[in-house]
């Protein structure tokens, strides 16, 4: 027989369960919050018209024409997702990467569809040469095939001008060169663009979490791989140089990149940093959701909410996630 009265003796302090008695109860102690406002939605810009083409390893994500921005656009403002994140494929990939930084480049072309079409809408484009090059790193390669730092940097800089020119409101660096935030501050600031903001992706692990990105935007490196310039996944203070050392050369906000596997450094990235934090909730953990949810092995709302709320509570302000959209319907839901 149970009973409401127990002659057990636990000490009142250690009766925890009456705060989780109810939902009223349980959300009015909730200690940290998620919000479609915390997301940025990242999307893949193709060349063509009346393009959505399904990218088979990221189930319900698509690479899009430009002239489909402008519905994604309205989606994301009816959902109060406040911010997207380009990636382009180019018409053409050559040793340079040129396409990156041309005026009518994909990306070029993308926000400025949607600077015109939703104004409201923060945009913030990627700067990397992988998608551009035909053999898949991230900058110029040298007789020997490794990426040559220094003049990298200066075709990084010089697509970030372009993607300023286009209207980009934010430029976030994902190549991982040495000294790039810098040289790319002083090239806005000399081209005339010194309130575009930068966000760098300052604590980049080479990660096999990805696996499906380099697939949706055809980046897989031709050989070799991208530990001669991304971070060792198994240091974490280095990484935290290299925010400090982001920060120091100019970027206003810093990104952790892959989420999962690293929220040890969301929190310690956050106990040192007072700028806004963001956290890259990749292709590689989305998949693994997805494919998962497919099989009815797991539930799919509740893991990404599970997720999300994981790396708000890590400490990110921000969360670059492939699941913005659907999260977003799930939480506006559950607040009606
Ligand atoms: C470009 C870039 C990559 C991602 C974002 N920017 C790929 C890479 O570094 O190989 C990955 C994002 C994801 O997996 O969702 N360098």
């Amino acid at each position: 027989m149970t009973t409401t009265r127990s002659s057990l003796e636990i000490p009142a302090a250690h009766r925890m369960r009456r705060l989780r008695r109810s939902e009223p109860l349980r959300a009015m102690v909730r200690e940290t919050r998620l919000a479609p406002t915390d997301f940025i939605y990242p999307i893949f810009v193709t060349h063509g018209r009346g393009v959505r083409e399904p990218i088979a390893s990221m189930p319900g994500q698509s690479r899009l024409s430009v002239d489909q921005l402008a519905r994604e656009a309205a989606e994301l403002r009816s959902l109060d997702v406040p911010a997207i994140l380009l990636f382009g494929l180019p018409a053409y990939k050559d040793a340079q990467g040129s396409e990156a930084w041309a005026a009518e480049g994909i990306v070029q072309r993308a926000v400025r569809e949607l600077k015109d079409a939703a104004p409201e809408l923060v945009v913030i484009t990627d700067v990397c040469l992988c998608e551009y090059t035909d053999h898949g790193h991230c900058g110029l390669l040298d007789e020997h095939g490794a990426v040559i730092n220094d003049a990298t940097v200066e075709l990084l800089a010089q697509t970030a001008v372009s993607q300023a020119e286009a209207g980009a409101d934010i430029i976030a660096p994902s190549d991982m060169m040495d000294g790039r935030v810098g040289v790319i501050r002083a090239a806005l600031d000399s081209a005339g663009f010194a309130e575009t903001a930068l966000l760098a992706y300052a604590a980049k692990f080479a990660s096999a979490f990805y696996g499906p990105f380099r697939d949706a935007a055809d980046s897989a490196p031709a050989f070799g791989d991208r530990r001669a310039y991304q971070l060792d996944p198994a240091n974490g203070r280095e990484a935290l140089r290299a925010i400090e050392r982001d920060l120091a050369e100019g970027a206003d906000m810093v990104m952790v990149k892959p989420a999962l596997a690293w929220l040890d450094l969301v929190r310690e990235a956050r106990e040192r940093v007072d700028v806004p934090l963001a956290a890259y909730n990749v292709s590689g953990e989305y998949a693994m959701v997805k494919a998962a949810a497919a099989q009815g092995w797991l539930d799919e709302e509740r893991i990404v909410l599970e997720i999300l709320i994981g790396i708000r509570r890590a400490g990110a302000d921000l969360i670059l996630t492939y699941h913005a959209k659907e999260a977003a319907r799930w939480l506006a839901r559950r607040s009606s």
